[in-house]
């Protein structure tokens, strides 16, 4: 066609401008808001990183505390989502399938949800659902084990009100300040990252100026498909399989034999070694010294080094990615498989919500709408039913 370019998944183009996330695949580089996100990792936290992100600067102190106490005072939810809504699922339900659902419902008990042309509006939908993901994310997961809901405890921190909502037994438990940091790494390191799918669709629904919850609720969903957010389930179910060091050649072999793929290497946009990796293996270190060592590591790192060294991952550029070890630490901490991806959504949602929050003041930004390529028949003239 001569008006347009055609350009499956638009890998070849950019659809919008943004000032949030920066990423260099070749060399390697992420940065939040020109911070790079070693610096972040190390230094930050979760809850100043999703201040960043949607404000664009770091908080002052007073700043922080603010924003701190806001949030804080957000983390609970209506009672009925939780007594008529969670407990009408299916009592095996997928936890993630039940966060999708939660967020999209969750904007039907506030007034002003659609209120988005309103500044103080918009600040508290974010506020809410910053606040409520994390509540959101425990109570699916202890939905899907029959177990009793834990409710916010707002003197925790972010990550440590989290654990605890997923933990707690008795009044005696404590959330272990490594676990709580490992937590808080984890959720800095999947706040943002530019224009992946999820993100693509919370822009694209948001641009119909729907609420915010819907259109997280569709970011979420992208995030539930395994192209996306199930990567890291995939790495824990592939060392699982290969079951030892010994059987890590072979393994090897199957793949370059185009068997199968090594999962956790590889990335559209890294083209080097995603440097979230390389501080969640750091990370993975710390919480085993908690929680002992996961048996699958010793394979996971004798697939890195024999991967590193061959030539069909090196010519094709293949490198351990952010998937190949998160999954190890979720498992050791005690996270079944399938609660990974809304694990992933907890801390996404504040890059959902600042890419939802720089379309709206964006004057350049239309409603999303593609054309495409016709490939159908030409006009044709109806057929009777009897004559077809
Ligand atoms: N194992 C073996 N070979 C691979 C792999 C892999 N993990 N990834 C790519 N290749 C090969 C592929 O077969 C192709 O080879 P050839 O040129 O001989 O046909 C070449 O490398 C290019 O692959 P591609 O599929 O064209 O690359 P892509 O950019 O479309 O795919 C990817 C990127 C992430 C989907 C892919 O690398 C992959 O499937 N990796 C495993 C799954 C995974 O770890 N996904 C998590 C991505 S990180 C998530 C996030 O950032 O949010």
């Amino acid at each position: 066609p001569s008006l347009f370019v055609y350009d499956p998944a638009y890998m070849q183009t950019a659809s919008c401008k943004s000032e949030i996330t920066y990423l260099d695949g070749g060399a390697g580089i992420l940065r939040y808001r020109g911070y790079p996100i070693e610096q972040l990792a190390e230094k930050s936290t979760f809850l100043e990183v999703a201040y960043l992100l949607l404000h664009g600067e770091l908080p002052t102190t007073a700043e922080l505390e603010q924003w701190r106490h806001d949030v804080t005072h957000h983390t609970y939810i209506h009672e009925n989502m939780r007594k008529r809504f969670v407990d009408g699922f299916h009592y095996d339900a997928h936890p993630m399938g039940l966060f999708v659902s939660a967020i999209a419902a969750l904007g039907t008990f506030y007034d002003g949800a659609k209120d988005i042309d309103d500044e103080a509006s918009r600040r508290k939908q974010i506020l809410r659902l910053i606040a409520k993901t994390p509540t959101i994310a425990a109570m699916s997961y202890r939905f899907s084990q029959g177990l009793p809901f834990n409710y916010p405890e707002n003197e925790l921190s972010y990550p440590a009100n989290f654990l605890n909502m997923m933990w707690k037994v008795g009044n005696d438990y404590q959330v272990d300040p490594i676990l709580e940091r490992a937590m808080d790494i984890l959720f800095i390191l999947h706040a943002d990252h530019e224009q992946n799918c999820g993100t693509t669709a919370m822009r694209v629904v948001g641009s119909s100026h729907a609420d915010p919850y819907s259109s997280a609720a569709a970011a979420a969903s992208a995030l539930y498909g395994p192209l996306h957010g199930g990567a890291n389930e995939a790495v824990v179910r592939m060392l699982s399989e290969i079951g030892s060091v010994e059987n890590v050649p072979a393994f090897i072999d199957s793949v370059k034999n185009g068997e199968g793929r090594l999962m956790g290497f590889g990335h559209r946009v890294y083209k080097n070694y995603d440097p979230r990796a390389t501080i969640i293996k750091k990370t993975a270190y710390d919480v085993f010294e908690v929680t002992g060592k996961n048996p699958l590591l010793d394979i996971a790192l004798a697939l890195e080094e024999v991967a590193l060294k061959d030539s069909y991952f090196v010519d094709r550029k293949l490198y351990p990615n952010v998937d190949f070890y998160s999954g190890l630490i979720y498992q050791a901490m005690g996270f079944p498989v399938e609660m990974f991806t809304v694990l992933f959504a907890i801390p996404r949602t504040a890059g959902w919500l600042a890419h939802w929050q720089e379309l709206l003041n964006d004057k350049d930004q239309k409603i999303s709408r593609p054309r495409q390529w016709y490939t159908g028949p030409d006009e044709r003239d109806y057929v009777e039913i009897g004559n077809r």
